[in-house]
């Protein structure tokens, strides 16, 4: 059977393991791991990226590349030498460009190839093909690109080359750091400046990464600006681990009694940490050790221990700062002790599921009660039962539930996880390596 990505479909079955205890490593940064390979790729020189993320999106990104003409070695896992072409250095590739089940493959490459000289498509597998993508069509069409789409703004993208750029000045309507990084990429071809204004600060990796490489840039939490131009130089990235991935252990080790977690060099941007700031408001016993900082971005070993957690309200500003977080949150918050309600983050329906209405429709099915809204979501706490959950083929829905089940009072059978490789490759086997249960059923 497959699933919405075409890939064979796989369940796991989950039920309540030991405490967590020792030491888990997870991988690399997604988020990183996607820009390092784009901007190593237009810059000149040859870039060496350490902890790149080894998932199915960031090596799609990795491979569109490869089609463009950019010369990538792996000379272990987790390393890429990345040999630059230099900003106008890309050639027309054979083919449609598959992103995968990627949104920030897609998205931040619609701004890199409307600079370009040649045609290109951008496809992506069934979940990316329902994903919108007039967020990113419409700014760059004001800045000349011309991109035809499916109807209602969906994949492919078709771009035409040639579409000569104007820097603009725009304000997002929602945040969104995959818009922003699209027209920050899209304004290296522009003439003049181009700014971008967010309505709450979002992560800044593709501005902290271009200054990295060499570009004049001016930036600060909800601003952007730069001018067309100049030249990208190759940088050597070393990418931290990616603290979306060290959310379902922070979650697991807080709900699970007994369990006394360390998660080691975790990136700790502070526009990733939400979920931090949201379960210590819970109760949650957190501990920042060994602070330090790698390729210019902060990490800490995060030090957590179970705590009784307490429902609370969280929105505004924060949202942004967990989007990728909340599904496990909501786990969080069935295991609390009160109510829990999230507000401002509509986003999550336009994520790889409609992860409100995917949370929801799971915990619902374990006997939890949760009322929807439309830009979030009210959790009732209570026991959770055995069931079956279906994950709608999205890896953070799928983790989610496997740190869920831990508190179960039987068996619960989570399907369609094949897509857990999108983002967190190996996740099993350092979940089950530190005290969850979880087997493959098939
Ligand atoms: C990402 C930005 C976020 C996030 C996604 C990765 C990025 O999306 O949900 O997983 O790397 O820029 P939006 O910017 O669309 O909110």
């Amino acid at each position: 059977m497959s699933n919405d990505s075409g890939t064979s479909r796989q369940d796991w079955i989950a039920q309540p393991g030991q405490p967590l205890r020792g030491s888990v490593r997870v991988p690399g940064d997604k988020s990183v791991s996607h820009r390092a390979i784009m901007l190593a790729a237009l810059a000149e020189g040859s870039t060496r990226i350490s902890g790149f993320l080894e998932g199915e999106d960031t090596r799609a990104t990795a491979r569109v590349f490869e089609q463009l003409g950019v010369r990538i070695e792996t000379p272990s896992a987790s390393e890429r030498i990345v040999h630059g072409v230099g900003l106008h250095g890309l050639r027309a590739g054979s083919g449609a460009l598959d992103c995968g089940n990627a949104g920030t493959g897609m998205r931040l490459l619609a701004g890199v190839l409307a600079g370009q000289a040649f045609d290109s498509l951008l496809v992506g597998d069934a979940s990316l093909s329902k994903r919108p993508m007039r967020r990113v069509i419409d700014p760059l069409a004001k800045m000349g690109a011309v991109i035809a789409s499916e109807e209602g703004g969906l994949p492919p993208l078709r771009i035409q080359g040639g579409a000569p750029l104007q820097g603009i000045d725009y304000t997002l309507p929602v945040a969104s750091a995959q818009v922003k990084s699209a027209l920050l990429l899209a304004g290296l071809y522009a003439q003049g400046d181009t700014v971008v204004r967010e309505p709450h600060p979002t992560r800044d990796y593709t501005e902290r990464m271009l200054a990295a490489f060499g570009w004049p840039i001016e930036f600060s939490p909800g601003f952007a600006r730069l001018q067309g131009g100049h030249r990208l130089q190759a940088a050597d990235v070393a990418v931290p681990a990616d603290f979306s991935s060290a959310a379902f252990f922070l979650v697991a080790a807080s709900i699970i009694p007994g369990s006394e977690l360390r998660l080691e060099a975790v990136g700790m941007n502070p526009r990733r940490t939400g979920l931090l700031t949201a379960l210590r408001r819970m109760g949650a016993d957190i501990r920042e050790e060994n602070a330090s900082e790698q390729g210019g971005e902060p990490v800490a070993d995060l030090v957590v221990r179970h705590a009784q957690l307490h429902g609370i309200e969280v929105g505004g500003d924060l949202a942004p700062d967990m989007i990728d977080e909340f599904p496990a949150l909501f786990v969080a918050a069935a295991c609390a002790q009160g109510n829990t309600t999230i507000r401002d983050a509509a986003e999550l329906r336009v994520k790889e599921s409609d992860r409100i209405a995917t949370m929801a429709q799971g915990l619902r099915s374990l006997g939890i009660e949760v009322e929807e809204h439309p830009d979030g979501a009210t959790i009732v706490p209570g026991p959770i039962g055995p069931g079956e959950v279906d994950s709608h083929g999205d890896h953070r829905i799928a983790m989610s539930f496997a740190v869920a089940a831990q508190r179960a009072s039987g068996q619960v059978r989570i399907l369609d996880v094949a897509n857990v490789a999108t983002s967190f490759p190996g996740f099993d086997a350092l979940a089950t390596g530190s005290g969850i249960w979880l087997v493959q059923s098939r």
